[in-house]
């Protein structure tokens, strides 16, 4: 007894449902660190090279962390940074740059900080927890670009003087009420939703594909593990996003002549 894969026998997605994918009007895909993986960013959660598996993140991704030992957080975040710098987007981003430029209407939602998407040329995306490259201070928020080179870690806002930090959603922070809005509006009106290499653990991006399948679209997941929304999706794609994305992308939204 196969499980419902939404694939025939042949590895092939069933016709009907192919017809109904490349047909939809409004696409809309959520990201997460699966998609960066292969770029060689390490995820959070998978045993052994995940992050939260060689770090604690109460005491690096949260206010209270930050408060605690300030120098610590900011610079773990520039270690990421780092490592996030001397990387390029893989076939999975660029899959989803092509995809936008082929359907009708499509929105790109990312749990990641890497900026990878846009560097691959997707645009208008919704980023629900923040851009690692932009630093903001602790105390207002305000976005800081440019500080002094003083001694001290973090540096501070040149506007109130209150410590920089990394311009990402934390463990205990509401994401920015914009783009939560925006990936909402967008999920319930999606007849297409892809859930592409996220865990869909951590709310509410979690809340996301489940709001599109209640509304109606057919959901997709490509992961090479289950997750809790396996069960609700008319078509899993047990690959990496990099190995399978372009070929998906090519099967059903074929490039227009
Ligand atoms: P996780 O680390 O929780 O999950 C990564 C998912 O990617 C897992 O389900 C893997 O099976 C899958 N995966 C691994 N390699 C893959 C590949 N090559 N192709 C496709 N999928 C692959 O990461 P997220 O779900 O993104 O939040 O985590 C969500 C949030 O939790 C992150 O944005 C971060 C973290 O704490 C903040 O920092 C606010």
């Amino acid at each position: 007894h196969l499980p419902n894969t939404g694939y025939n026998k042949d590895m092939e997605i069933q016709p009907e449902l192919a017809e109904k994918i490349s047909h939809a009007q409004y696409i809309v895909a959520l990201t997460g660190a699966g998609v960066s993986a292969e770029s060689g960013i390490p995820t959070f959660r998978e045993a052994q090279t995940g992050l939260w598996a060689r770090y604690n993140p109460m005491e690096l991704a949260t206010p209270q962390a930050f408060q605690r030992n300030p120098k610590l957080v900011w610079e773990w975040y520039q270690w990421r940074r780092q490592l996030i710098a001397g990387v390029k987007p893989n076939q999975a981003h660029h899959a989803l740059a092509e995809l936008a430029r082929r359907v009708p209407q499509f929105t790109l939602i990312t749990q990641n900080i890497d900026g990878l998407h846009r560097q691959a040329g997707s645009q208008n995306i919704i980023e629900l927890h923040g851009d690692i490259t932009k630093t903001k201070c602790f105390d207002h928020h305000h976005p800081v670009s440019n500080w002094e080179n003083s001694a001290e870690i973090p540096p501070r806002c040149p506007q109130c003087g209150s410590l920089l930090r990394p311009d990402v959603v934390w463990f205990g922070e509401n994401l920015p009420q914009e783009a939560l809005a925006a990936a909402f509006s967008a999920s319930e009106s999606a007849q297409v939703f892809l859930s592409i290499g996220t865990s869909s653990l951590v709310e509410p991006a979690a809340s996301l594909p489940l709001i599109a399948s209640q509304n109606g679209a057919i959901l997709i997941e490509i992961n090479p593990a289950a997750t809790p929304i396996s069960h609700l999706a008319q078509l899993t794609i047990r690959h990496s996003a990099a190995a399978s994305l372009p070929t998906f992308v090519d099967q059903l939204w074929p490039e227009r002549i």
